[in-house]
């Protein structure tokens, strides 16, 4: 709960499951939109605005000259009390001022394409209460990214219609458009505006806007301009009365273009009427919440934690999983650091993403591997990027990130041990998208494993393209014309030396999943040919890619180290240490326990392990743009909080549980909380990164939401901290956690059963000593699937 409107960032939340959504600030700014932040925006917003976050859906309240807001913004009006509280999928705001208490629920019903709004308004004095109430939105032109800078256009193509008390928004319906969106409130109303500039005045703004400092509205009709819709209520309330009212800002679409049309430009109302129906009471609307809210608590139940720290409990049980959702529906696409306009759906991103949602709703997890698989080539490369609304993959970026085709595999395996759903793999997924190209899953796993075997460099490691999972280690781009972006730019591959360490190790790690798939699978030839080239990568990383106390990160394009201590400025990174480590790769030799005591020695800070260090201080061309980042941050020596959990993973390899614990702690949300001044974003989600020691401001944190980090620190925790992890034939059990817990508890809802398991733990964080299921000593950590329906008791003592 937000008591004080004015937080050090605006702290956000999301709201809607599947088609439409909206992103709403705790002060009820954002925006809404259908499926695709940039082609189906529906109301606008103008990003890095002054102030920050202006512009959303405002509700004014006009109370004899006092004109106020209940989210505080944008009227600013001192309020006598402010709350604010995200949940999942709803948010809460209200506001008080001289005895009039306005609550505001925001939701998105699941199945609906549309926010609803239900207004809460109560008089808390013992006089009668008249006064008058303005909604506020602000419609977009569709396109987001047209609708910041086609004016000549934009400004004529304007268009609305009104009926009672909905206003409808049918700009470009009549051309090649076949939606509309639209505001309605289930009360008559006393005005009405769908002209920006009759509302608020040229010269006004949105804290006081014209027709809401007048006390009435205009009933402007808009004709191109800036198209709006706001309603003007009377409210009379006796002293203890409360009188709620639902608004309703809608979306509609239909596919015929026989059915657009009620009458000869009148557009067909039918969907917008049903849509309406559905929310036209209080109670109805109460309904519609408490489904939402039951379909959460649901969804939550399938892994819930029960430690000694609720700070924990907190972010495994409610607000991680939440975030593992958001990221799933938007990959890094829609934030308050996200325009919505620059990147749809990324291929690794997407992938990546899958670990920590899989197991909350596995179909539509399923129906994004064939998306996402949809979009690679048939050489197994794949397109960076594709648009969520066409699902095809995106031109502008291209391919060539030769770390992206290992990502599927990773994916794949994900739903396969959630689920044991196999089938997925016979499915007939395109190349491209091209009809008639479809060849199965299975097929396109195949292709991703060889597209890596196929492209080695001069030591024998993988050659990588445009970049690795760093998209900012730009070792082909040479970019010198500050016009050019590094992620767009053609590269010059051709003849490259330039290897990724962090793909060597990847292609281990995501290499032993195909093998072991294979195996599943009976495909045993294929399982030999894939472990050969395992191995040999293996001793190709141990030939050529260790620096003595570390792995190196990579081999430039002229063949020389990068990460190495002969270097001048990032001598050590952190990401070829993470997944050298995770697939082990000299563990007997104590090159896994060198390179993560070199992390903890260069890398590791108060506040989370930086991706590089030292800084580079000066731009490096034959390195691109993580050169081009100030020291400390993102990429340049950030703490980038999507690599922590590899090391926190690879510390499990060595079973030093401590330093795992220690190091998911420095970067968790929850234990963060008490700098939140300093930390700045919403204390309840991971963000993509904070600054790091080499900073101005160590400590500070950025781009909070969609990152990658939600999932891995998710599957961090749950599998390989507290070691609860999904396996094809059951659930294994293999904590590695801080010495002095006494032990904790899950229950896990798996393949139809479910687990309450109870782990002891006798002090020295070892693996499992004795394992107990239903009564019954196994050998060995593994609790076999146990039959759908059943409730089942887990008992693990640690050594
Ligand atoms: C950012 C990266 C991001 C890339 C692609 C870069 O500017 O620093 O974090 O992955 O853009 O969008
Ligand atoms: C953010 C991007 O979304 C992701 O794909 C990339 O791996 C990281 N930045 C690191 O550059």
């Amino acid at each position: 709960m937000i008591t004080n409107p004015q937080t050090p960032f605006p702290w956000i939340n999301y709201l809607g499951n599947e088609d439409f959504f909206s992103l709403i600030s705790n002060t009820a700014g954002g925006y809404s939109f259908y499926k695709d932040a940039k082609f189906r925006r529906i109301t606008r917003y103008r990003y890095n605005n002054v102030p920050m976050d202006n512009g959303g859906r405002y509700f004014y309240i006009n109370d004899q000259d006092t004109v106020w807001s209940p989210g505080w913004k944008p009227c600013k009006t001192q309020l006598d009390k402010y709350e604010c509280r995200h949940g999942m999928s709803y948010t809460i705001i209200t506001g008080e001022k001289n005895g009039i208490e306005a609550e505001v629920l925001f939701f998105v019903p699941l199945n609906t394409w549309a926010e609803v709004q239900k207004v809460k308004l109560t008089n808390h004095t013992s006089e009668t209460k008249r006064f008058k109430l303005f909604s506020f939105a602000e419609w977009c032109l569709w396109n987001a990214a047209t609708d910041m800078e086609n004016f000549q256009r934009n400004f004529s193509t304007g268009e609305v219609e009104i009926e009672g008390s909905v206003l409808y928004h049918k700009t470009e319906y009549k051309e090649r458009r076949n939606h509309y969106a639209y505001y309605s409130v289930n009360a008559p109303i006393q005005g009405f505006d769908t002209d920006r500039e009759s509302f608020i005045g040229l010269y006004n703004e949105f804290r006081d806007p014209q027709a809401v400092m007048a006390g009435k509205s205009n009933n402007s009709i808009a004709h191109g301009w800036s198209p709006i819709a706001s309603h003007y209520l009377e409210i009379e309330l006796q002293p203890g009365e409360t009188k709620e009212l639902v608004f309703v800002l809608g979306y509609v679409e239909y596919e015929n273009r026989e059915d657009k049309w009620e009458s000869k430009g009148i557009i067909n109302k039918s969907q917008a009427k049903a849509t309406l129906a559905k929310f036209d009471t209080v109670s109805k609307v109460q309904a519609a919440f408490d489904e939402l809210k039951g379909y959460w608590d649901d969804l939550l139940s399938v892994y819930v934690l029960n430690s000694h720290e609720e700070k924990l409990d907190r972010m495994v049980n409610i607000w991680n999983q939440y975030q593992c959702m958001i990221t799933f529906n938007f990959s890094r696409s829609a934030s308050f650091f996200e325009s919505g306009i620059g990147r749809g759906m990324g291929f690794r991103d997407s992938n990546q993403d899958l670990v920590g949602f899989v197991h909350q709703i596995p179909a539509r997890a399923r129906q994004r591997i064939i998306d996402i698989a949809s979009t690679q080539f048939s050489d197994g490369g794949c397109y960076h990027q594709y648009q969520p609304l066409t699902k095809r993959g995106n031109n502008d970026i291209g391919g060539g990130f030769n770390d992206d085709p290992m990502w599927l595999i990773f994916g794949t395996v994900a739903y396969l041990k959630e689920t044991g759903d196999f089938s997925i793999l016979d499915e007939p997924v395109p190349f491209d998208n091209q009809e008639g190209s479809e060849k199965s899953l299975f097929h396109h796993l195949t292709l991703s494993f060889n597209h890596v075997i196929e492209n080695l460099g001069p030591h024998l490691l993988p050659l990588i393209g445009r970049a690795d999972w760093n998209d900012c280690l730009n070792l082909n781009c040479f970019s010198w014309d500050p016009d050019e972006s590094f992620q767009t730019t053609e590269n010059k591959t051709e003849g490259s030396k330039a290897e990724s360490l962090m793909i060597a190790g990847l292609f281990i790690v995501c290499g032993r999943d195909y093998v072991e798939l294979c195996r599943q699978i009976g495909n045993r030839r294929e399982a030999e040919r894939a472990q050969k080239f395992i191995d040999s990568m293996t001793e190709a990383i141990k030939k050529s890619g260790w620096d003595g106390d570390w792995y190196l990160r990579a081999y430039d394009y002229y063949g020389n180290k990068v990460g190495s201590r002969e270097n001048s400025e990032s001598k050590i990174f952190i990401e070829s240490q993470g997944w050298c480590a995770m697939a082990k790769v000299g563990l007997e030799e104590g090159m896994v326990q060198k390179a993560l005591d070199s992390v903890k020695r260069y890398l590791d800070t108060p506040n989370g392990i930086v991706l590089n260090n030292p800084a580079f201080t000066e731009y490096k061309v034959e390195y691109g743009e993580i050169s081009s980042y100030p020291a400390g941050y993102k990429e340049n020596a950030g703490i980038f909080c999507h690599n922590n959990p590899w090391i926190m993973i690879a510390e499990t390899v060595l079973g030093r549980g401590n330093q795992a614990w220690d190091y998911f702690r420095k970067i968790c949300p929850s234990y963060t909380e008490d700098i939140s001044d300093l930390h700045k974003v919403e204390p309840y989600v991971y963000s993509q990164m904070i600054a790091g020691k080499d900073s101005f401001k160590p400590g500070e944190a950025k781009n909070s939401w969609l990152t990658g980090t939600a999932a891995w620190n998710y599957y961090a925790i749950t599998q390989f901290i507290l070691g609860i992890k999904p396996d094809y034939e059951g659930l294994v059990i293999d904590p590695c956690i801080p010495a002095d817990w006494k032990g904790f508890q899950v229950t896990r809802k798996f393949r139809g059963a479910t687990y309450h398991i109870v782990i002891k733990n006798a002090g020295t964080n070892k693996r499992v000593k004795k394992l107990t299921v239903n009564g019954t000593v196994l050998s060995g950590n593994r609790v076999p699937l146990q039959p759908e329906g059943s409730v089942n008791t887990v008992e693990a003592a640690l050594e």
